[in-house]
């Protein structure tokens, strides 16, 4: 009896004596971005309402007055369950530069019906340093420069060593083609694995565009990625425009067939790519794809290659995907995949455009405007290639 009551001593200074305190653990990082909106996501240790305070950067202090809020809700009500927060800003200015924090309240109990109870908050800092922010892409913005980085394969600390010298003050998006992760168990991997490390990058000043690998296809919580990625069609294939820029991506699925043994049973790409073959369709005639000055396609794997890199996830997309882009005026696509860098030309028959596959150690920076797609390619060594998109 007296062992119970000591044990249950020590657990209760544990929880209400030693609990950790309520806090941000992760992010807030940006994706998904369009020409007017953007999302913002972070996670905390504990369940809390959670909302964004914006502003225009006037150069005004984030306290001069009371911000905008935004609050994440679902059909009219804040949510206060989750631990995982986004907000989604809609109705931005393209061209304006915003100035943000983002709040979490905790709850600590609800027991039932009306007996919520809220605990601290956390946010992050607008009064010691800058406000975290952002700048919304001009829609007439003559240049854009973005960064792709592909097939990491979770060594974070490898990635932030290939992009040392880059200058993420030139950057206005970050894609990430894939492979990212070669599995993904559980939340806390998946901020380990890059996300953390992109957010001391920029992530939370520049947007994160995500395209989906093979290898994020695999593992037990492999579903929940899209909600560390939000999207509006809840899809990891999009279409958005910036500046006058169309970027396409593709989700490639899997590389070997559906009833392979490595996918215990549970892969149904086949289907999955035909599906998206028939919003792609629609996609490349919608105005805002035919009218951009460029349009640039990013798929993990390749739909071009040698005979042996070929495999049936490949050829599958050359049969469901690329008839659809080679009639689409298609500048050019990025992929990985492969962890060898190729290029290959366009080639009447084969593809109507070039296909850049970029290695597994290296970064491409590419600068488009309404002329001209420059890439430059570097890793730890520096910068390795360096030419014109023909
Ligand atoms: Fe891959």
């Amino acid at each position: 009896m007296k062992k119970t009551i000591i044990f249950l001593i020590i657990l209760l200074l544990n929880t209400y004596v030693f609990a950790e305190d309520f806090k941000i653990t992760h992010g807030p990082y940006l994706c998904n971005p369009t020409e007017d909106g953007i999302s913002i996501v972070w996670t905390t240790n504990r369940p809390a309402v959670s909302w964004v305070e914006i502003a225009p950067d006037d150069g005004s202090h984030f306290y001069a007055k009371e911000r905008e809020a935004h609050y994440i809700t679902q059909a009219g009500r804040k949510l206060a369950t989750e631990t995982l927060h986004h907000v989604r800003l809609e109705n931005l200015i393209p061209g304006q530069k915003y100035m943000y924090r983002v709040l979490s309240q905790e709850v600590t109990e609800w027991e039932s019906r009306n007996n919520i109870k809220f605990g601290k908050m956390a946010d992050t800092d607008v009064y010691r340093g800058k406000p975290l922010g952002f700048k919304m892409i001009d829609k007439g913005a003559k240049e854009l420069t973005f960064l792709v980085l592909n097939d990491i394969h979770s060594k974070a600390s490898f990635m932030k060593e290939i992009c040392k010298d880059v200058n993420f003050n030139e950057i206005d998006l970050i894609f990430l083609n894939g492979d990212m992760s070669s599995y993904i168990e559980s939340e806390e991997q998946l901020f380990k694995d890059y996300i953390d490390t992109l957010v001391t990058m920029g992530a939370s000043r520049i947007p994160l565009v995500y395209v989906r690998g093979n290898h994020e296809t695999r593992g037990r919580f492999s579903h929940q990625l899209i909600n560390y990625f939000p999207t509006k069609n809840k899809e990891f294939y999009q279409s958005f425009k910036c500046g006058n820029v169309n970027f396409l991506m593709l989700d490639c699925g899997e590389d070997k067939p559906d009833s392979d043994i490595a996918y215990l049973g549970l892969a149904d790409y086949d289907a999955y790519r035909e599906k998206q073959a028939l919003w792609l369709k629609d996609i490349v005639e919608t105005p805002e794809f035919k009218n951009a000055s460029q349009r640039i396609v990013f798929s993990h794997m390749p739909l071009v290659g040698n005979q042996l890199d070929l495999w049936h996830g490949n050829l599958h997309l050359q049969k469901t995907i690329l008839p659809i882009l080679n009639n689409a005026n298609v500048q050019l696509t990025f992929s990985g995949h492969n962890h060898r860098y190729a290029y290959h030309p366009s080639k009447q028959g084969v593809a109507n455009f070039p296909t850049l596959i970029n290695d597994n150690q290296s970064y491409v920076i590419c600068k488009v405007n309404d002329n001209t797609i420059s890439v430059q390619i570097g890793g730890t060594g520096g910068v390795v290639r360096s030419f014109n998109i023909d």
